[in-house]
């Protein structure tokens, strides 16, 4: 019987254990999960040392990162679980989006586990599997509930109506919110990762830097957002003080700027819990990793919101969202072939 026909017979277990791999960017993150909500194990060994000199990822170098090391990544989650590749029910891996050539890594790797196990192999959406996260940081959550999803590539303000479904209220017209972080890091002489450095600096500043409010006579979606004229206001700011001969405050401008990138996404998660009347708001991507988002979006909330902000590390890259993802295809019968091919895009909705 050939694999894709085996596909058909699986069983769908009642709590199965899941070996996740992620691989999209510079992270080779392997994970251990039971039940879609009990981390095992959680791995990752990241390639970003070996980027910092080039001021961001450069892709080959994450592709054969991946490769070196995946193997001891899978080694090392299984130990730390306890547990051997005979105890794993499937094999979830994520399929997009990303570096094509780093998913590739993860997707390949997955598919001949899978194959030589005799288990399902379970395709999973990168940023399906950021709000998943939530699922790990409270293990009763239910949908529905408001995500706010703030990472490297992605921004927006959804409604997760179900383990299923998910309506975008709005999202970026541009750049993304984590991308931001980035660009000004670098303009501010930074180093990457942009994000961790620019929240480190904005502790020593003000938020005195004048910058334009976002989507000024928009008549789009009101949760709809915009980050490219903000990071062009901040490097135009930085450029123009530099050639008039002011010396700029650094600390300051990444303060203002992380001020005004961070409270527009606590109010429009505000006004569609207002708006919608749900009162359970989730944090996820990298962004909210981010030590002022965490403690303003508490602070605004007040004690009738309840929120679901996942420890720092499941909100940057790890498997053990892809684990937590992977679950509810598992669930569904979402099973791949071995035809299953990386995506370096990949729409939220599917
Ligand atoms: O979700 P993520 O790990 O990867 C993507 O799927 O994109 O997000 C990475 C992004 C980067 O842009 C990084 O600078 C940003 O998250 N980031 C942060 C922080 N930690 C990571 N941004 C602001 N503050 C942080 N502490
Ligand atoms: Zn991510």
């Amino acid at each position: 019987m050939t694999y894709k026909q085996k596909i058909q017979g699986f069983e769908i277990k009642e709590n199965p254990l899941i070996l996740a791999i992620e691989t999209s960017c510079d992270e080779t993150a392997v994970a251990v999960v039971k039940n879609g909500r009990e981390v095992l194990a959680d791995e990752i060994i990241s390639s970003a040392s070996q980027h910092a000199k080039f001021g961001g990822v450069v892709p080959e170098i994450a592709s054969r990162s991946h490769t070196t090391v995946i193997l001891t990544a899978t080694k090392n989650a299984l130990k730390t679980a306890g547990v051997t590749l005979n105890d794993i029910d499937a094999i979830a891996v994520t399929e997009g989006a990303g570096l094509l050539g780093a998913l590739l890594v993860g997707t390949s790797f997955a598919k001949a586990l899978a194959y030589s196990l005799g288990v399902p192999l379970v395709p999973v959406n990168h940023i399906r599997g950021h709000m998943s996260a939530s699922y790990i940081a409270d293990k009763e959550l239910k949908p529905p509930f408001i995500s706010i999803l703030a990472s490297g590539g992605h921004t927006a303000i959804a409604v997760v109506k179900d383990y299923y479904n998910i309506e975008i209220l709005g999202q970026t017209k541009d750049d993304a919110v984590g991308e931001a972080f980035d660009k000004v890091a670098r303009v501010l002489g930074l180093p990457y990762p942009g994000g961790p450095n620019v929240e480190r600096l904005a502790k020593d500043g003000k938020n005195n830097v004048k910058l334009p409010k976002m989507l000024k006579n928009y008549d789009g979606s009101p949760y709809d957002f915009s980050y490219s004229g903000l990071k062009t206001a901040v490097i135009n700011y930085v450029h123009n003080e530099t050639a008039k001969g002011v010396e700029i405050n650094k600390a300051d401008v990444a303060c203002s700027f992380q001020c005004s990138a961070i409270d527009v996404l606590i109010e429009k998660a505000l006004k569609a819990v207002k708006q919608t009347g749900i009162k359970t708001v989730a944090v996820s991507g990298g962004v909210g990793a981010n030590g002022y988002l965490r403690e303003n979006l508490k602070k605004q909330a007040g004690d009738k919101i309840k929120l679901v902000i996942p420890e720092k590390k499941y909100c940057t890259d790890n498997a053990s969202m892809i684990g937590a993802e992977g679950y509810l295809q598992y669930k569904k019968g979402n099973f791949a072939d071995l035809t299953l091919n990386a995506r370096a895009v990949l729409p939220l909705e599917y």
